[in-house]
C-alpha cells in the first residue's frame, strides 16, 4: 500500500472531475453527485485517450474520442463491455489520498516499473 496525498479535499467539488499526473502515472477522480470521491485510471480503456479531456456530466464520463460512457460511481462502462481501473481513494486530514500501484515512496523519477 502506498497512499499519496494528492490535493486538498477543499478542491474537489462534488458533481466534478479533477485529473492528475504523479511520478507519471495519470488518474482522475470524479465525484458523481450524492456519492463519494473515487479515483481512476486517466486513459480510456480504448484507445488510450486521456480522460481528463472527456466530460463529466456529474453521473457518466464520457471518452472525447468514440464517445464511451461510464459510470462515475464504479467506472463500469455503459455502453462498452469494460471498467475503468480504480484505485482506493481515501480522506486524510483534509488531504485526499489515492493508493495507486505505481506510486513509489520518495520517488520522483517517473520510472515506468508497475511491480509486477
Ligand atoms: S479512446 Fe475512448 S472511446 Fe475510444
Amino acid at each position: 500500500m502506498a497512499y499519496r496525498a494528492v490535493c486538498r479535499q477543499q478542491s474537489l467539488l462534488e458533481g466534478e472531475m479533477a485529473a492528475f499526473e504523479i511520478q507519471g502515472h495519470d488518474f482522475i477522480v470524479l465525484w458523481p453527485e450524492e456519492s463519494e470521491p473515487r479515483a481512476f485510471g486517466g486513459a480510456c480503456p480504448h484507445q488510450g485517450v486521456p480522460l481528463r479531456r472527456g466530460f463529466f456530466n456529474g453521473r457518466t464520463l464520457t471518452c472525447p474520442l468514440h464517445q464511451w460512457v461510464f459510470d462515475g460511481r464504479d467506472g463500469l462502462g455503459l455502453n462498452a463491455g469494460c471498467q475503468l481501473k480504480s484505485y482506493p481513494l481515501r480522506i486524510r486530514e483534509g488531504m485526499v489520498e489515492v493508493d495507486h500501484p505505481g506510486f513509489m515512496e520518495a520517488d520522483f523519477t517517473g520510472a515506468d516499473s508497475h511491480g509486477h
